[in-house]
């Protein structure tokens, strides 16, 4: 096993020791979530897992856990999910699994979320990471350009790529496409989410911002907590 599987099968494990019998759970997406869904299981809590992605509803299941549809539980207590950077003040990009939109409606139906990973995806400025963009498939060419907009305001002179693979546009879940935006830094996060959700055509985007509550990032020497 590499040392980033060994770190982020840490983290997993140390967030599914903070999952509580009775809880409603969200059950973030990724190879490191993917550990923590995995461990969860192991301890079988009487819980009910609310999944963020097909993927993880199928892991899920396929462990014997309970899962529902957002909604259809009382309030989230926790959600446990992995990122692909995180920067300061726990602002996160997420989406490289294409999962940003559900991933965001159960973090944000969430009481409390804590983000896993391993060492390698602490930044000190969000951005090398390709921002993914979730848009409506319908007339995506025509968006990608107001995209480039949006981004230009935020002094961001790039074009944002279709996702594709196997040389056909990656589906998200809903059915919506994902452009990837290689920003290389993003000095201010809140104003580019604010200018890419002007958008129309835009579904979401993948920074997440004053959204995490607590960081589990392996390394080393262990398994440390960062707070917001
Ligand atoms: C899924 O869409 C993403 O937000 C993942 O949580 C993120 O890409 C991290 O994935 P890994 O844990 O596989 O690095």
């Amino acid at each position: 096993m590499s040392d980033a599987d060994a770190q982020k099968q840490a983290v997993g494990e140390a967030a599914a020791a903070l999952v509580e019998d009775g809880m409603v759970v969200g059950l973030g997406t990724g190879s490191t979530a993917a550990w923590f869904v995995k461990a969860l299981a192991a301890r079988k809590l009487d819980i009910v897992g609310v999944a963020t992605s097909q993927a993880t509803a199928e892991l899920a299941t396929s462990l014997g856990m309970k899962i529902a549809e957002l909604g259809e539980t009382r309030e989230i207590d926790l959600t446990v999910d992995g990122a692909d950077e995180i920067g300061p003040g726990l602002s996160l990009i997420k989406g490289g699994g294409a999962a940003l939109l559900r991933e965001k409606l159960v973090w944000e139906a969430s009481k409390r979320c804590v983000v896993i990973a391993d060492a390698a995806k602490v930044v000190t400025t969000l951005g090398k990471f390709a921002l993914p963009i979730e848009v409506v498939a319908f007339g995506h060419k025509t968006t990608s350009l107001r995209i480039c907009d949006a981004l230009a305001e935020c002094d961001i002179g790039i074009a944002p790529r279709l996702r594709l693979k196997d040389g056909q546009p990656v589906r998200t879940d809903g059915g919506n496409l994902i452009y990837d935006a290689a920003c290389g830094r993003i000095e201010e996060p809140a104003a580019l989410a604010a200018a890419l959700k002007s958008v129309t055509g835009v579904v979401d985007h993948g920074l997440f911002l004053d959204l995490a509550d607590q960081a589990l990032i392996g390394g080393p020497d262990g398994v440390r907590t960062l707070e917001p």
